[in-house]
């Protein structure tokens, strides 16, 4: 079975882009700089901006990180995103989720130039993906970063039938429509299941690409896929492991033992498609900055 590296793939990827932003830099005497906005003390979502910051830092962008406490107003939210809007040292802003409850992500997300929306949340980003135009918009970095690991592995997907259980906002819709877009690593048939989704088994028997994002440690088991599938797990779960230092470990939506027994490729949990959606938001920053220069 081929593992599908997505650390070895981002790190690649980290490496084509810092050598991008140097060349952008020797020319223009710009760099690309990400705004990352964190409302709030949740420790989860710290990590993940201290991540972020970390990144960008690698790669030679500028990163600037907003702390707001949790007592922030959405007014008070709104106006910072709109001196951001209006900034042009920013070229990508992030504001991490969750939010407090008080704040209204949906509005929060409408309030982001859609230009510098390098989350690809905004509705008008959202939309340009459902119509294919890749070239108008950002596309979420989950389903952007699973797209890449397709391509770079040269899995085929055409007329195949794609089969994604999930179907938040950030992961299950993008990635369904993006599977369905006439592009290489896509251009397939596809299927979305979800909770209410009746002989779930049914479809998932049936998929050549099965792409699982439901937040549920080892949901999908060896029983449940067809001979030469190819999974796609983008699930965290964290589990008690006692043998562990910390107590827990990582594990995915997919019983990795025994579904690789059967899969013809899969992503591992950890160093699958997690490393590769911080990669991607580094790659959408560095094409906001293109098209803000006209580059
Ligand atoms: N690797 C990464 O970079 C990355 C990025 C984002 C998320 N994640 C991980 O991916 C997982 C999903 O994240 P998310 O934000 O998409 O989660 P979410 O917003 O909680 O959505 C979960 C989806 O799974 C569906 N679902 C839940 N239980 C199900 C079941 N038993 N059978 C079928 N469908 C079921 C839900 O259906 P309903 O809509 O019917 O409720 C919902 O659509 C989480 O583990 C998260 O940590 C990883």
């Amino acid at each position: 079975m081929l593992i599908i590296d997505g650390k070895k793939v981002s790190q690649d990827l980290k490496n084509e882009l810092k050598s991008s932003v140097d060349s952008y830099q020797a020319i223009t005497g710009k760099v690309p700089g990400l705004t990352v906005i964190i409302v709030g003390q949740d420790p989860a979502s710290q990590g993940y901006v201290r991540n972020k910051a970390k990144t960008c830092k690698e790669i030679g962008m500028i990163s600037s990180v907003i702390e707001m406490p949790s007592e922030t107003t959405e007014k008070q939210l709104l106006d910072t995103i709109h001196e951001l809007n209006n900034d042009p040292a920013v070229h990508g802003i992030l504001v991490q989720q969750p939010l407090p409850e008080h704040i209204d992500e949906f509005t929060v997300n409408l309030a982001v130039d859609p230009s510098k929306d390098v989350d690809g949340f905004h509705p008008e980003n959202l939309g340009c993906l459902v119509m294919g135009r890749l070239d108008k918009c950002f596309v979420s970095c989950t389903p952007y970063g699973i797209l890449e690991l397709l391509g770079r592995y040269n899995i085929e997907t055409k007329g195949k039938h794609c089969v994604v259980v999930g179907r938040s906002d950030i992961v299950g819709k993008p990635m369904a429509n993006l599977m369905l877009q006439k592009l290489d690593a896509a251009d397939c048939t596809v299927t979305v299941c979800h909770s209410a989704t009746q002989n779930i088994s049914f479809y998932i028997k049936h998929a050549d690409i099965l792409i699982v994002a439901i937040g549920k440690a080892g949901f999908i088991t060896a029983d449940m896929v067809k001979l030469g599938v190819v999974v796609i797990d983008v699930g965290i779960n964290r589990i008690e492991d006692p043998a562990t230092k910390s107590g827990y470990r990582l594990v995915g939506d997919v019983d990795y033992e025994g579904v690789s027994a059967v899969a013809s490729a899969m992503t591992p949990v950890p160093g699958g498609v997690g490393p590769m959606t911080i990669a991607m938001l580094m790659k959408n920053t560095l094409l906001s900055f293109q098209r803000i220069n006209g580059l």
